[in-house]
């Protein structure tokens, strides 16, 4: 290494936006611990029925999984953006007292929210019980006092954010973050009005899930990644902003219809299957552009980055984006397909291999950006005094472990289709037959084998993450510019 590259590190003082975002991203860390020990205990469940039968059950403890996982990434999304927007804006945070307020009013009512979830979910359904402890909708199913302190919460954010823009610059990637968190909101309400008839109930519901995972949520990392790029290899922002226009049109071209491949069972009409079936299957092209972007600008830059897990954690979101929501959403979304895969593991693989992959992953690497620079702006290059072994073990287990569970809950997903579906005609026995052969069972095993391996991997990652740069002398790599 060449002492020219070698600065002395530069410790200053946070500025607001990035203290905020520190709050964020510890609160998401907790979270992302809850839903592993959750996680951990529903797939135990499968295994061993009896523990905390009556106590903690399965339908708890699977919803407080699904649930930190959601609102952990949206405090992950929060904080980056929150880390972001002095450095786009090239101007200080408008409101920085009212965004701390607002952290801690939001952070209390998910702690009591998950109180409620583990302690008052037993007892007779009333409509009292949608305002105040379940509004029954998987993800999202937190009671209706929550839900409008959330939006509320979320418009004191998107004030923040907006109003900060307008006061400095805007840029090609925060005109469309702007925009995209308006989406992001305003969908948000689809989720919250109850009706009596399942189908209609299901149909808004999907706009809340589908609609931001597959077209929202794609977006805002797509300009976390911009912006990431820009940090970690001093990308040329001509080039991001413009792959960044490219993807946003193709995301939003095929991800709004693409959410007909819900509507393929639940009693709309029929037109679904086509126009569903169609569009979704669209909709890993903007995804393999989001590799082909981001491997470009890594191989341009010779993978010389000014922050290695950062990129490193980068590169997995690309990959993991177009393998988890690509390819595996791909291979179910056709009507003839879905007809045999939908609701078994199958399902559950994508899932899983889908939000790690897109969004787990994008997180980490914000944080891994942020820590570079609460260590005091310290290199985080090649050659860490450690050799960087806790960040490159824990990337491996962590990446390792989930596209393991993906394997073995696709295995089980094979194995229910063909059973239960294709042999069994549907039937409830035919049911019972698949969760009862031993492919299944030996799936459901090696689920959690792999759970273990993932488990390990994050308390590897949050050690590194409390360590990485602490004793570092060196300042961060300076990004040399490329010839255009
Ligand atoms: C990062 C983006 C994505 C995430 C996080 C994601 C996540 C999920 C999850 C969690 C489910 C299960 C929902 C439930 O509980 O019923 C699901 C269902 C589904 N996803 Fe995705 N998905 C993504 C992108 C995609 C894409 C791009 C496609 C198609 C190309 C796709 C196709 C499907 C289909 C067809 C289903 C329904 C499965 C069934 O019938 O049971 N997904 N997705
Ligand atoms: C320690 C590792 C983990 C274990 C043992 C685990 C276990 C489970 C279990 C048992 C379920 C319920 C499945 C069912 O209803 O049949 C589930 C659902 C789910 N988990 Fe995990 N999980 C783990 C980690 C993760 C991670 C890291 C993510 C994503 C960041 C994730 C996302 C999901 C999603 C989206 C669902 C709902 C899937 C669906 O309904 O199709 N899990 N998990
Ligand atoms: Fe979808």
């Amino acid at each position: 290494m060449s002492t020219s590259t070698v600065n002395v590190p530069v410790a200053s003082p946070l500025t607001a936006g990035q203290r905020i975002a520190m709050h964020y991203f510890i609160a998401a860390m907790v979270l992302f611990l809850a839903q592993i020990l959750f996680g951990m205990i529903s797939g135990l469940q499968y295994l061993m029925p009896d523990v905390f039968y009556n106590q903690l059950d399965f339908n708890v403890t699977r919803m407080v999984h699904i649930n930190a996982m959601i609102v952990w990434l949206l405090f992950g999304f929060i904080g980056s953006v929150y880390w972001l927007v002095e450095d786009e804006a090239k101007t200080e945070l408008v409101g920085a007292k009212l965004a701390l307020i607002n952290f801690w009013i939001l952070t209390t009512a998910v702690a009591v929210v998950v109180v409620v979830y583990l302690f008052v979910q037993v007892g007779p359904g009333e409509l009292k019980s949608i305002w105040l402890i379940n509004e029954g909708r998987e993800y999202i199913e937190a009671p209706r006092w929550a839900d409008i302190g959330i939006v509320v919460c979320v418009l004191v954010f998107f004030y923040n954010i907006a109003a900060t823009f307008m006061k400095g610059t805007w840029s090609g990637i925060s005109g469309v973050l702007v925009l995209d968190l308006v989406a992001l909101a305003g969908i948000y309400c689809a989720g919250m009005y109850f009706t009596p008839n399942i189908s209609v109930d299901q149909h808004w519901w999907w706009w809340v899930i589908h609609l931001w995972v597959e077209a929202t949520w794609e977006v805002l990392v797509g300009c976390i990644m911009a912006w990431g790029l820009i940090q970690t290899l001093g990308a040329s922002r001509k080039v991001v902003t413009t792959w960044l226009y490219i993807e946003v049109a193709l995301m939003f071209g095929s991800g709004i219809l693409g959410l007909g491949h819900h509507y393929f069972w639940i009693g709309t009409p029929e037109y679904w299957l086509s126009i569903g079936g169609f569009f979704s299957a669209l909709e890993p092209i903007p995804l393999v552009a989001m590799v082909v972007h981001a491997v470009y600008d890594s191989g341009r830059h010779g993978f010389k980055s000014a922050n290695h897990p950062a990129l490193a954690w980068l590169i997995a979101h690309a990959f993991g984006n177009f393998f988890g929501a690509g390819v595996w959403g791909f291979m179910h979304t056709l009507p003839q397909i879905n007809l045999y895969t939908h609701g078994t593991q199958w399902t559950a693989s994508h899932g899983h291999l889908a939000f790690f992959g897109a969004y787990a992953t994008i997180n980490i690497a914000m944080i891994y950006i942020a820590l570079q620079r609460v260590r005091g702006n310290v290199w985080m290059s090649g050659g860490l005094s450690d050799n960087g072994w806790k960040w490159k073990w824990s990337l491996g287990l962590l990446n390792g472990g989930v596209v393991g569970m993906t394997v073995a809950l696709l295995i089980a997903g094979y194995d229910q289709s063909f059973v239960e579906r294709a042999l069994e005609g549907s039937t409830w026995s035919g049911y019972f037959q698949a969760q009862q052969s031993a492919w299944f069972m030996q799936a459901m095993n090696w689920r959690m084998v792999f759970g273990c391996m993932t488990t390990v991997g994050i308390l590897l990652m949050f050690w590194d993450m409390l360590t990485i740069g602490t004793s570092e002398t060196r300042g961060k790599q300076a990004l040399a510019p490329l010839p255009e």
